[in-house]
Parts: structure tokens; C-alpha cells; sequence
């Protein structure tokens, strides 16, 4: 049986020069929240646009189209606030759990100036209106090649981090060969492995599709196979970031709320299906798309249904942490130790806003992945009122919770005001009730997403309330962000000096020696998850390779 390492006794300022680069994590945090800000500046214009005010012919010198705003939204806070934040918290979990520095702290910064380099090289043509192509930047729309060459150096960095994590988990491996992989690291590891593999389909689809056919070395493209290869990536990237938040709920949270972890090797379990099932799911989002067989498609289906497990598996593991907290604080009850949370703590108020915001999300995700109801909201604002309870709750407002510890530890200084933390964390929750509702509605009555609705001839009567009521949700959400971004530009200059250590780990009441070995072998997982991918991707791939022309142009249609 495996022993769990003590953790050694050591002074605070010495374990921080031992084990954490805290200037890495603060450099990829800066740019993460750089990102946040500008996306959701971009994401006001567009709730203020639904509600019928349109601000562009005043925005035109900066922003030309609604379309360009939009496309900045989802770049900057799909795809950037979420990338720089994980690869500046996770490697800081890791080298804090395994109580060890990253193998190359050359290698680290190395990844950050690349990343920083490939955002800076796609910001130029997203800010000049010539990569206005949406985040999913589906051909035949055609962007300037600095956009995709751009966004392929970020996930080049992001490989680079697994890297060094990969090296980082091997030299401790080394010194403890009879050891259990603590579970923050074990998660860390998992995570961006997983992103790791999911990512090669973007990968090729930018290096042997976007890039030479951007840079006019090919003279064309396809549609399908740009959109296969994109989902190939495209669905497991939301695990990418949820990931991350799951490992809060799991490794943090229950400590911040008073409690266990109530099953480490549960834990170890949820992680190790999404490393396994992430991937071989992307048809779900091309339910409608021709070629693709529709037994493929059934699959794919199947496969977002078994993905779903490891999350119902966090939902009562970690609630049953939570509970465990709730009732240490003196609850009572089926229900009522809910209330004995520590909800003054903005952490704990973040975290668990976003998980119960997340479980209608996870309700609706059921519904897309259900071929049938999928043709009712497919390409609807359904799918956007979808993903603002996902991305941007589930996995924005865990990382903004995250930040009310972070930010404090990272520049050692007390958190500006708790309260505003608090109040930020209630507005936003109920911003995205009403943000997030009236689009699930409005998707219902046939409202079409990625649109500049307001100018639509084809408006019908009964979406203008919600559209009205998406507009009130998206300036009650900015006004939210404001007092966030307010918070923590202030703790990072002017608020009092106060050395504050890294929170401990929680404590599990059915720890790391309780699971079987078996979950730590790594080549086995890589190897079920491989072959799944084979079995789900490759005959339609194979054909695709087989029967695809290449033969259609650019357009350029903003
Ligand atoms: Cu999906």
C-alpha cells in the first residue's frame, strides 16, 4: 500500500524560494486579467446591442462591427483569460503540492514569453478588423495568417507547460518511488495532459489547413474538415477549463468551507474519466453537419452522455465536502447546513455560486448532446445562454474566487474589501439568472445566435422582451465585473501589507491510501483514451482524408 508523504516542516519565506515562482504565476495572471477586462468591455457592447443600442457608429474607431466585438468576446475570454490563468495556477498547485520547484524554471518562462508573443501576434489582426472570424473562425472565412499563426503559438506554450509539469512529476517520482501522487498534482498533471492530446486536432487543422492556406501557399480549404478537426478540440477545451475550477472545488474548497474532502480516491476516479472521454465527443456539436455518419454521431453522443459522469460524481463528492463543512460550523438538517457555510468568505461564495449556477448548466448540456432536442436549439441563442452558465460562471466565477486568495498571497497584501468581493460575487450570479434565462428562452422561440440581431428583418414580437431582458442581464454582469476588476487592481497597489501563506490543502476522510493503485498508472489511461479517440474519430477521419477536394476560396465577409 502507498504512504502518503508528511509534509516537511519549513519556514514560510524558505518554502516559497523553494518551491514557487510566484512571479510566473503573477506575469500569466496580469495578461489573464488584461483579457477578461477587454472581453467582457466587448461583451456590454453586445448585451447594450441586443437591447436595441447600438453604440458602434461611436465605437467605429476602435471597434468597426458588432461582429469584430464579438469576435474579440470570445477569443479574449474564452480562449485567453481562461489559458493564462490555468498555466499560471496550476503549475503553482503543482510545484506547491509536491513541494518542489518546476524541473525548468527556464523552460516556464520560456512558455509564458511564447504565449505572450502568439497572443500579442493574433491581437494585431483581431484589433486591425482582419481576423474578424469569430472564436471558432470556421472556414471558408478567411483571417489574416498573424491570427492563426498567433493562436498556434499559444497552444505550442500551453504544450510546453505539460512539459515541464511532465518533467516536474517524473524527477519527484524519482525521489519517491513507493509514494502516492498527491492528489493537486495527480490533477494538475491530469489536466493538461489531457489538454495536451485534445489539442492535436487544432494543432493540424491550423498547421496543415489554416496557416498555408492563410500565408496563400494552397489555394483552398474545407469546411468540414476545418470544422472536424476544430471540435476534435473544440469540446474538450471547455473540460480544459473546467478542470481547473473541479480541482478548487476538490482540494481547496472543502478546507475554506470548514470541512474534509470527503473521497480522494472518488476524486482521482472523476479525473481520471476526463482524461480518458474528453476528447472523442466532438460530433456533438456537428449534429447537423453532412458526410459524418449518423452512427458516428450516435456515438460521439454516447460519449458526451459517459462524460457527464465524472462531473455528477464531482457534484456529490464535493457537496458532500461541503456538507461535511456546513455541519462542523454547527448545521443541522437534511438541507440547512447549506446555510452554515462560511458565505462572508468571497472564496467560498464564488465557488459555490458557481457550482450550483453550473448544475443547470450540466441539465442543458444533457439537452445539446441529445440528437433530437440538439435540432430544436442547435445554432440558437440556447447555446450562448449554455455557455455563459459554463464558461463564464461555472469556470469565470471559480477563477474570480480563486483570485480573492491568489492575489493577496501572490503580492502580499490583504484583499481591498471583502464585502465589495461578496456583493461582486452575489450580482454576478444574479446577473446571469436573468442574462442567461431569457437567452435559453429566447434560443426556444428559434432566435439565432452569432447575430447582430438588432438589425435582423425577421425579428419576431415575442423575442424583443428577452433580448431587452439579455441586454438589463449583460450590464448587471459588467457592472459586476467592474467592481471585481475595481477589488483587485486595488489589492495588488494600495491595500494594507500583509504576508499571507498559501492555503493549505484539504484534509480528505477517505484519503489517497484508500484508492487502488491502479488509478496512478498513467500509461494505461493514455492508452484507453487513445483507443477510444481511434474508435470514435478514425474511419470518418480516414474518409475525410480519402474524399476531401480542397477547393474552396477565402471570403472575407465583414
Ligand atoms: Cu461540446
Amino acid at each position: 500500500m502507498a504512504t502518503v508523504a508528511e509534509p516537511p516542516i519549513v519556514q514560510k519565506q524558505t518554502l516559497e524560494l523553494l518551491w514557487a515562482d510566484f512571479g510566473l504565476t503573477r506575469a500569466y495572471l496580469i495578461v489573464a486579467l488584461v483579457a477578461l477586462f477587454g472581453g467582457v468591455v466587448m461583451g456590454l457592447f453586445q448585451g447594450l446591442d441586443h437591447a436595441g443600442i447600438n453604440l458602434y457608429p461611436k465605437l467605429a474607431p476602435i471597434i468597426q462591427s458588432y461582429y469584430q466585438g464579438l469576435t474579440i468576446h470570445g477569443v479574449l475570454n474564452v480562449l485567453v483569460w481562461t489559458t493564462f490563468f490555468i498555466s499560471g495556477f496550476l503549475p503553482l498547485v503543482m510545484t506547491y503540492s509536491l513541494e518542489r520547484p518546476l524541473a525548468s524554471r527556464r523552460l516556464a518562462w520560456g512558455s509564458f514569453v511564447l504565449m505572450l508573443a502568439g497572443l500579442l501576434m493574433a491581437a494585431v489582426p483581431l484589433v486591425t478588423n482582419d481576423a474578424t472570424v469569430m472564436f471558432t473562425f470556421y472556414p471558408p472565412m478567411r483571417a489574416s495568417w498573424a491570427f492563426y499563426v498567433g493562436l498556434t503559438l499559444v497552444v505550442v506554450g500551453t504544450w510546453l507547460v505539460t512539459l515541464n509539469l511532465a518533467l516536474t512529476y517524473r524527477s519527484w517520482r524519482r525521489d519517491h518511488p513507493e509514494n502516492r501522487i498527491p492528489l493537486p498534482a495527480f490533477m494538475s498533471l491530469a489536466t493538461f495532459t489531457m489538454w495536451s492530446i485534445a489539442s492535436l486536432g487544432i494543432a493540424a487543422e491550423m498547421l496543415f489547413m489554416m496557416i498555408p492556406w492563410s500565408l496563400g501557399m494552397v489555394a483552398g480549404t474545407d469546411a468540414l474538415m476545418a470544422r472536424v478537426l476544430f471540435w476534435f478540440t473544440g469540446h474538450p477545451i471547455v473540460y480544459f477549463l473546467l478542470l481547473p475550477a473541479y480541482l478548487s472545488w476538490y482540494v481547496f474548497l472543502p478546507r475554506q468551507a470548514g470541512g474534509r474532502l470527503y473521497s480522494d480516491p472518488l476524486a482521482r476516479v472523476a479525473f481520471i474519466m476526463f482524461l480518458v472521454l474528453s476528447t472523442p465527443l466532438g460530433f456533438h456539436h456537428q449534429f447537423t453537419d453532412p458526410v459524418i455518419g449518423e452512427g458516428w454521431k450516435f456515438v460521439h453522443a454516447v460519449f458526451t452522455f459517459a462524460v457527464f459522469f465524472p462531473s455528477l460524481m464531482t457534484f456529490f463528492n464535493v457537496g458532500a465536502s461541503l456538507e461535511s463543512g456546513g455541519r462542523a460550523r454547527g448545521g443541522r438538517g437534511f438541507v440547512w447546513w447549506f446555510s452554515r457555510l462560511p458565505w462572508g468568505d468571497p472564496a467560498v461564495a464564488c465557488q459555490v455560486l458557481a457550482m450550483v449556477t453550473f448544475a443547470f448548466g450540466g441539465i442543458g448540456g444533457l439537452i445539446n448532446a441529445s440528437v433530437n432536442l440538439d435540432l430544436l436549439v442547435h445554432n440558437t441563442a440556447w447555446i450562448v445562454g449554455h455557455l455563459h452558465l459554463t464558461v463564464a460562471t461555472a469556470v469565470t466565477l471559480t477563477y474570480m474566487g480563486i483570485t480573492y486568495w491568489l492575489v493577496p498571497v501572490l503580492w502580499g497584501r490583504e484583499l481591498w474589501s471583502r464585502r465589495l468581493a461578496l456583493a461582486q460575487a452575489w450580482i454576478w450570479a444574479f446577473g446571469m439568472l436573468i442574462f442567461s434565462h431569457s437567452l435559453h428562452a429566447v434560443g426556444l422561440e428559434g432566435m439565432p445566435r452569432r447575430t447582430m440581431i438588432r438589425a435582423a428583418t425577421y425579428i419576431q414580437p415575442e423575442w424583443r422582451h428577452y433580448m431587452m431582458l439579455t441586454g438589463i442581464g449583460g450590464c448587471i454582469l459588467f457592472v459586476s465585473a467592474m467592481l471585481y476588476f475595481l477589488n483587485i487592481v486595488l489589492t495588488m497597489t494600495v491595500s494594507r501589507r500583509a504576508e499571507r501563506d498559501m492555503p493549505e490543502f484539504a484534509d480528505a476522510i477517505s484519503g489517497p491510501a484508500d484508492s487502488p493503485d491502479f488509478l496512478d498508472r498513467w500509461k494505461i489511461w493514455l492508452t484507453v483514451g487513445a483507443g477510444l479517440i481511434l474508435i470514435a474519430y478514425g474511419p470518418t477521419l480516414y474518409r475525410l482524408l480519402m474524399h476531401t477536394t480542397y477547393d474552396s476560396p477565402g471570403f472575407r465577409v465583414w
